[in-house]
Order: C-alpha cells, then structure tokens, then sequence
C-alpha cells in the first residue's frame, strides 16, 4: 500500500527498468505483458522518462498487451493500439516488430488462428517476465470478465454490462462501446513469472478487498491471482481503504 498512485506507478517503473538493464548486460530479452486503462499511465510516463532522461534503451524489449476491443480500428481514439503509441511506444526505441496487440480489424473466422498464434508467440518469445495488471470493477483482468476459467486463454469474449457502463464516457454514449473484445486468458497471464495488479482510488476499493481477501472463485476472476507465486497487488491508500 502506497501514499498515492505516483510512488506506487515509480517503483513499478523502476522494477521493469531494472530488470531490462539487467537483461541487457545479459544480451537477453524481456517480454513484458501490457494493461492499457487509466492506471498504468503513470508507469509508462516514467518509463518514457527513463529513456528519454537516463538512457533507458527497450531494444531488448518484447511486448504483449492483454487486450483490444473488437471490433476496432487502430487509429480510432478508442483503440488500444493507439493508446499504447501514444503513451508509450511513440516514446521509446522498442522496435516495431517486438510490438503485439491483439487485433481488432480481423475478420470473425480469423480470430480462433490469431488466438492460438498469440499464445503460440507469447510462448516462443520465453514467456511473459512481468504482466502488468489493472483491475475491473467487475473483478476482471485483462477482459476476463465473471465467469472467465482459470485456464482460459486468449479469446474473443463478451464484455460485461458494468464494463462497458464503466467505458461509456469514454465512447460518448454505452451504445457506442464495442461488446466483444479478444483478451489473453486468466492462464495466460497466471503463466507469467511475476504479475503486478495496481488498483488507485476509492472506487477500486470494494474489487480489491474481494479479490484479495475474498474466496477464490470465477465470479471474480481476479482472485484466481491469489494462487500465483509471484504476484503483488499495488495500491493507493484509498484502493487499500476497504481491505481488513
Ligand atoms: C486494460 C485491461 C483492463 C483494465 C481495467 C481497469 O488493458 O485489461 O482490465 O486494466 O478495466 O481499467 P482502468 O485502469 O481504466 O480503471
């Protein structure tokens, strides 16, 4: 638990930075697993800082984002493939190729084989080091809403109602906001060596204690976590504020 979102957002940055310099001295690779949302911005701020104040090279970086609404255009304000250019990707050296998102634009019959390849990729580059996580109000990670397995892999899925009332600002109206999204898997992330859920504010404080404290269960996809060996739950001091 932290004062607030920024010394929390600063040692998250920090971990990923030295683990990246850590593996450069090594001449190997670090595949981080990527959340889009409001809470990872100020990681990435840093992370931009990094490079751009202190030489941070992410040459050596590979990255999978979690998720993508479908269907969706990359260019559209509401992609995330656009969010993660403009908070992060623009920003750095990464290369492109080492870049994945999944991809809004595919045809329905396409998005099995994409899934699969996703996985398959994610897999052939080691693994994910570090996944980043947000979390829902519904208790979802990633977009494995209630009801998502512990062994789900990356899927087309359907949003939850609260989810897209959550996002409906965001799109101008809940009519506007997509119903379908591919996500990876609640085992797609629980297969990363190492997972960091950060949460900030009051209204993330009820999902937190439940995913935290509450019985392990699908309803809350998020408690799925509390059985992964290397996973820590970052919080601000009101995310924390309903915790026992
Ligand atoms: C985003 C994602 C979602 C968000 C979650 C919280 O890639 O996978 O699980 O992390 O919806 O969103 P924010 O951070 O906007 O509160």
């Amino acid at each position: 638990i932290f004062e607030n979102s920024e010394l929390a957002s600063f040692t998250v940055a920090n971990e990923i930075a030295e683990l990246i310099r850590q593996r450069q001295k090594q001449g190997k690779k670090v595949v981080l697993g990527l959340a889009t949302g409001s809470t990872p911005t100020k990681v990435y701020d840093f992370l931009v800082r990094f490079h751009q104040e202190e030489g941070l090279s992410f040459k050596n970086v590979v990255t999978f984002n979690l998720d993508e609404y479908f269907p969706m255009e990359p260019d559209s304000i509401h992609s995330y493939v656009r969010f993660m250019r403009e908070h992060l990707f623009d920003h750095i050296d990464i290369k492109k190729e080492n870049i994945h998102i999944p991809d809004g634009t595919l045809d329905r019959e396409e998005v099995r084989d994409f899934c699969q390849e996703y996985e398959a990729k994610i897999k052939a580059a080691g693994g994910l080091d570090i996944q980043v996580l947000g979390i829902g109000r519904t208790g979802h990670i990633g977009f494995n809403e209630p009801g998502s397995s512990l062994n789900s892999i990356t899927r087309m899925v359907r949003l939850d109602r609260v989810t897209r009332l959550d996002a409906a600002s965001d799109f101008f109206g809940l009519e506007n906001v997509p119903k379908k999204a591919i996500t990876m898997g609640v085992g797609t992330i629980l297969a990363a060596k190492r997972i960091i859920l950060m949460a900030w504010g009051e209204g993330k404080s009820d999902i937190i204690r439940q995913a935290v404290e509450g019985k392990i269960r699908e309803s809350v996809p998020a408690t799925f976590l509390q059985n992964h060996e290397n996973c820590e739950v970052m919080t601000d001091l009101a995310a924390a504020s309903s915790l026992t």
